[in-house]
């Protein structure tokens, strides 16, 4: 299947002079699930920009699915998520910023509205379609933000930030939307706590906005050292068990923790 996304030394400047990134080269897999960590301003929501095509990095390059540089050509295979959901919401109701993807893609308005009543089923939107974007709650906006990226089958979700102001039962609902979409999914969050249940593979972009790290979850998480060199918090379960078992048993998720208290306590 090869790469669906590789970049090479992508940096990038801001008019202002703020540098958002510095020489990141990264390959993603079709299919893999990754997610890109750092402190607030370390440069994620800039990587995700570039490597969606929407911010033009002041050097370095791009390549899409092993053929081609620009990205609008290959716009209906990328699901990007952007940071704000009020920049995907501009429509009159929540419907229509749903039927947009698919309207622009040619999808038919039966696979479309398919597709939209299924999501909204799940992300619990079917009582609010016909709402003003506007008049959502932050957490509604999430959610709406996130049905509009994925009415569309896209090859690649770049996922900034998907939780937001979502509640505990959407969380899992969207984790669940990740977990059973067919393409990649790289999802950008400054909080390693769910990371365990949304990626296999992490990326730790510093305050410089450089990667400083690319490995396995476990590699990754279960150093406390380098997660708060570089503004972070180790996940819950790593600061419960860190330092009274091995790092390589350390449970990474709430439910991991329970089984192992469980073997160790019956
Ligand atoms: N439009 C912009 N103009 C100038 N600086 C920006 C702009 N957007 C982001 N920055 C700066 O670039 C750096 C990286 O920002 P960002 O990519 O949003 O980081 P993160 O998503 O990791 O919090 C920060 O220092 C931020 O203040
Ligand atoms: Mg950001």
């Amino acid at each position: 299947m090869g790469p669906v996304i590789e970049s090479h030394g992508l940096s990038h400047e801001y008019p202002d002079g703020t540098t958002a990134l510095r020489d990141v080269s990264l390959t993603i897999e079709a299919g893999e699930r990754v997610a890109v960590i750092g402190a607030n301003g370390s440069g994620k929501s800039t990587l995700q920009l570039a490597l969606g095509g929407l911010v033009d990095a002041s050097a370095g390059t791009v390549e899409y699915f092993g053929e081609t540089t620009d990205a609008e050509t290959v716009r209906d295979r990328l699901g990007v998520l952007l940071q704000d959901p009020d920049d995907y919401l501009f429509n009159t109701t929540v419907r229509e910023d749903l039927e947009y993807g698919p309207a622009q893609l040619g999808m038919s308005k039966q696979a479309a509205d398919r597709r939209i009543e299924r999501l909204s089923d799940r992300l619990g939107l079917t009582g609010l379609l016909d709402q003003p974007p506007f008049r959502l709650s932050g957490g509604e906006k999430q959610r709406a933000a996130v049905a509009s990226v994925l009415t569309f089958a896209p090859d690649v979700l770049l996922l900034d930030e998907p939780f937001g102001a979502v509640d505990g039962r959407y969380r899992e609902r969207i984790l669940e939307l990740m977990t059973a979409h067919d393409g990649a999914v790289v999802s950008f969050t400054p909080s390693p706590d769910l990371v365990p249940e949304l990626a296999d593979r992490v990326i730790l972009i510093g305050q410089d906005g450089s990667v400083v790290a690319d490995g396995p979850v476990r590699e990754i998480l279960t150093d406390g050292p380098l997660l708060r060199e570089h503004g972070l918090r180790p996940p819950a379960t790593v600061r419960l068990f860190d330092g009274i078992v091995d790092a390589d048993a350390i449970p990474l998720t709430v439910s991991e923790a329970r089984e192992f208290l469980v073997r160790e306590i019956r």
